[in-house]
């Protein structure tokens, strides 16, 4: 099936097309970021990779340009794989002081030596564009207003911008990780939504996926969501992205399967994966506005 937000024919699932969302939200964020430099200064990323990771070097070159696109002022740190904890923590700490840094954000994972834990707890929580600060995870959960992860903040980002309503809908998440499951269920939560958590425990996922209204799959087993699993006429976020034997990228979720019941559903790639940096520059805006006191008018 070719990606198309536009899909008219009622046995097909409306394809939830994350590039072109995530290009509105950029180009939303573009807008306001020229407004606020206009006003006051552009909005700072600072993004630090410890070690040679490849896929930490493609998310964070991809990062970059995007940040870059949208008017922002970026910098990357780029620290070997073997610094100690005291190295990084103390970069964390220059970041924390400098005025014209508005988010910082340390690309995970880390190096098996450090505590990683540690060192996002060091960001500050007005600059913790990734929202995994423990400052910014409870606010979350307490519904305070706050930083909230990207690739959960981009679900929601794609569903609000297709006119999809979580309120008294059956949520499934599958995955209780802190990056996607456990934000995301606490953001359903706040839309009024009656959510469920599953994972690799769970021992009927099959079971809870059939009653589910919403299914969101973040748990990293490649096409593990089978189109029987999905009730008709539900709605279905893949957040998985994985390799199959042939090398093409799938998602958690069997597509075809999967499209053939669900009412709406994202692809991979270009699903939830393209939202989560739209949302990282969705979060740096909104943590730049407030750092320099001014109040933008459209908030993506
Ligand atoms: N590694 C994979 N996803 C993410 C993310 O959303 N933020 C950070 N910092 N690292 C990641």
């Amino acid at each position: 099936m070719t990606p198309s937000n536009t899909s008219t024919d009622s046995s097909e699932a409306l394809v939830l097309d994350g590039k072109a969302t995530a290009y509105a939200v950029r180009s939303d964020v573009a807008v306001d970021a020229a407004a606020l430099t206009a006003q006051g200064r552009a909005p700072g990323l600072a993004v630090v990779l410890v070690g040679d990771d490849p896929a930490s070097q493609v998310y964070v070159r991809s990062k970059d340009k995007a940040a870059t696109e949208a008017g922002f002022a970026v910098s990357t740190i780029r620290m070997s794989a073997d610094v100690t904890q005291t190295e990084v923590e103390s970069i964390v700490d220059q970041l924390n002081a400098d005025d014209s840094v508005d988010g910082i954000l340390v690309q995970l994972p880390l190096p098996r030596q450090l505590d990683s834990d540690a060192v996002v707890d060091r960001i500050a929580p007005e600059k913790d564009v990734d929202g995994l600060t423990a400052a910014n995870v409870a606010r979350l959960s307490m519904g305070r207003p706050g930083l909230v992860p990207c690739t959960p903040a981009g679900c929601i980002e794609i569903l609000d911008r297709h006119g999809i309503d979580l309120s008294g809908k059956d949520v499934v998440v599958i995955g209780r990780s802190q990056l996607v499951g456990k934000p995301f269920a606490q953001l359903a939560l706040a839309r009024n939504a009656t959510v469920t958590v599953c994972h690799s425990r769970t021992t009927n996922l099959a079971e809870h996926c059939r009653g589910a209204d919403v299914i969101v799959a973040a748990v990293g087993v490649r096409e593990l969501v089978q189109g029987d699993w999905v009730k008709e006429g539900a709605i279905v976020l893949d957040v998985g992205i994985n390799r199959n034997d042939e090398g093409k990228l799938v998602g958690d979720v069997h597509y075809a399967s999967a499209a053939a019941r669900a009412a709406a559903i994202t692809p991979v790639p270009g699903g939830i994966g393209p939202m989560t940096i739209a949302m990282l520059l969705a979060n740096t805006l909104k943590a730049s506005a407030a750092r320099q006191g001014i109040q933008l008018g459209s908030p993506a």
